[in-house]
């Protein structure tokens, strides 16, 4: 069991690179199943989420190599279509394979994933668009068997919301059916465009990723190709987050502007000033932080679900009252009880919560309670007085690639404590955040 210490009350300041983004890579991983041939992929980060979804690749019989930070992974020889219940639970994000495997196989035979610490995680959007592509699914006591006697047909497709996953699992298993298919409403996130950019340079044409109607033209077959991930605009949003409650000065490197717009008036609000130029932002925060007056949820271009943990740490310390609505995710205010411990004050009427801004927070004994929540109860905690022990932090391991690393580089005074099942002290055996990572050739 890991425990990220923090000591609070030191101004973040300093320069770091923003990693890959595991919101891309995963959805890509997963793809290269469906292209029969070698994909070289680079700007991967070493995360715990990464490793479950290369160990699905090597049990399906890809050959799977990581050299620093490309990922290598060779499809010829799939030859599997079923995912055991312990790889598929492994991640929720699994269910991004079922495309795939019914682009490459006509067949797939996987559990399904069940909900998660944010919400029920319904799959129907996406089994409902793979059963109109042509795939038969039965679904039966969470097992889902799909079988596709001919190849997968074009088709048009409207959906009821725009869900990333499901428009994932459509653009990879239409990439390769017969005929045209149009995804209406279809999502807009930037990790939506990184799939394609990389379908199309493996021989897809995909046109208007990014835009609310995305066409896809199958082609008979993928190959693989080199792509480089784009930056994770989430994980930047978590380092802007933790300099703005400190009242730090830091400049991000790798980033993407325009992918993080949608975050920026938050930012501003709160009374950062803001600079960008090429890949680099600057960020320069004031010494306590103004009030966010209203953010609500939305799909990309509107303010992310992933980001509002991270607004709700700069809304705790604030001046006044910020109000902050979730409408994509059920559950995903379970990060507001460990605000309170650390002496913030918020209350919650159903998706809303009313944030009344403290001047100073007292580090605690908190638990993460999903990924990004864990994290933004780390920014808090630099911004707090004394120390705050977070616990449950492989949940973080999921999607920070060295985050107590890099928030040291920054200034930081946080450290990783490991505990064996007695509660006893232990020293770590791997460098924090890459617990369990391969170096070499994976093959089954
Ligand atoms: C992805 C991201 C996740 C992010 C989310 C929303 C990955 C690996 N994960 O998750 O970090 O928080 O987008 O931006 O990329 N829904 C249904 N039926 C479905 C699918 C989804 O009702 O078949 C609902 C979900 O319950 C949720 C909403 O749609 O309320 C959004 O889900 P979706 O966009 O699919 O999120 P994910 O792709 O799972």
């Amino acid at each position: 069991m890991s425990i990220i210490v923090v000591e609070g009350g030191n101004r973040l300041e300093g320069k770091i690179k923003v990693q890959g983004s595991k919101n891309s890579l995963l959805p890509l991983l997963a793809a290269t199943v469906s292209a029969a041939g070698t994909s070289v992929i680079h700007n991967c980060p070493r995360l715990t989420d990464i490793e479950a979804a290369i160990r699905i690749l090597t049990y399906l019989g890809c050959c799977v190599v990581r050299q620093k930070d490309t990922v290598i992974v060779d499809s010829t020889n799939v030859d599997r279509c079923d995912i055991p219940d312990e790889l598929m639970h492994e991640m929720r994000s699994s269910i991004i394979f079922l495309g795939p495997l019914i682009a490459r196989f006509g067949r797939a035979s996987l559990s399904t994933p069940g909900g998660c610490e944010i919400g029920s995680r319904p799959i129907d959007l996406h089994t409902a668009s793979l059963r109109l592509l042509g795939a038969q699914i039965d679904e039966d006591g969470g097992h889902l068997e799909c079988r596709c006697p001919c190849r997968l047909r074009g088709v048009k497709i409207d959906l009821s919301f725009p869900s990333v996953g499901a428009t994932e699992n459509i653009m990879i298993a239409a990439a390769t059916a017969k005929g045209t298919t149009t995804i209406t409403n279809a999502a807009r996130e930037p990790e939506i465009s990184d799939l394609a950019c990389y379908l199309n340079a493996s021989g897809a044409h995909i046109r208007g990723a990014g835009e609310g109607t995305i066409t896809i033209d199958g082609t008979d077959g993928l190959s693989g190709c080199e792509h480089t991930v784009i930056p994770d605009r989430i994980v930047a949003d978590t380092y802007m987050t933790a300099a703005a409650v400190t009242g730090g000065n830091i400049v991000l490197e790798n980033i993407v502007p325009a992918h993080l717009s949608p975050m920026l008036f938050v930012f501003r609000e709160s009374g950062c000033r803001i600079r960008l130029g090429g890949n680099t932002l600057w960020l320069k925060a004031p010494r306590r932080l103004e009030r966010i007056r209203f953010i609500q949820t939305m799909p990309y271009p509107g303010f992310p679900t992933d980001a509002q943990a991270n607004a709700m740490a700069m809304a705790c310390t604030a001046k006044g009252r910020s109000v902050i609505v979730e409408t994509i995710f059920e559950s995903r205010f379970r990060h507001v009880d460990e605000f309170l411990k650390l002496g913030a004050r918020i209350t919650v009427e159903g998706r809303k919560a009313v944030v009344e801004g403290v001047p100073r927070l007292y580090g605690a004994d908190v638990v993460t309670p999903d990924l990004r929540g864990g994290a933004a109860l780390v920014a808090a905690g630099l911004a707090a007085e004394g120390v705050t022990k977070i616990r449950n932090v492989k949940l973080i391991d999921r999607g920070c690639e060295s985050f107590e690393e890099n928030l040291r580089l920054l200034g930081a005074s946080v450290k990783r404590e490991e505990y064996n099942e007695s509660g006893n002290s232990t020293q770590p055996t791997l460098p924090a955040g890459a617990a369990g990572f391969r170096t070499e050739a994976v093959c089954r």
